[in-house]
């Protein structure tokens, strides 16, 4: 059976494409959407990936997860990742693989972006890399998880 990964973005990543796209580049959601389902089919990986604006819809779409034995969780927490150690927590349940994914550079932007609540309970972490940086995640899934 292939192996399932949760890709799940957080608040304002809806906006992608007209949100400061000098920052975040130029792809919309959609497109991201359409890469990673492309990219997880041929790596067979069975895909389900969302987006949430609320903090606790990214909660329980952490929850679905554990639910369903997924293999691995892709988080783009967008400013959560900041602040939610409801995030933190719900993650620490989850016992797959947890690779956090940001199109920027936090650390090469304003303090406040510098603090990751997710970066902890993270197996591994990209960023900087753009819409890449998602494939680059479903990659290392594959490899980590042997699909
Ligand atoms: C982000 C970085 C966060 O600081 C920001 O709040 C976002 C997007 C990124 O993908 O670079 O919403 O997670």
């Amino acid at each position: 059976m292939a192996a399932r990964v949760f890709i799940i973005n957080g608040p304002n990543l809806n906006l992608l494409g007209v949100r400061e796209p000098d920052t975040y580049g130029r792809a919309t959601l959609d497109d991201i959407r359409a890469m990673c389902e492309k990219r997880a089919a041929a790596l067979g990986l069975s895909l389900t990936f969302s987006q949430h604006n609320m903090e606790g819809a990214l909660v329980e779409q952490i929850h679905a997860a554990i639910a369903a034995d997924a293999a691995a969780i892709i988080i783009n927490a967008g400013a959560y990742t900041h602040t939610s150690i409801a995030i933190h927590d719900a993650l620490r349940a989850f016992a797959g693989l947890i690779v956090e994914v940001h199109l920027s550079n936090i650390q090469a932007r304003e303090d406040f972006r510098h603090t990751s609540h997710i970066a902890p309970v993270a197996d591994g972490i990209i960023m900087g890399l753009g819409a890449m940086g998602y494939e680059l995640a479903l990659q290392a899934v594959a490899a980590r998880t042997g699909s």
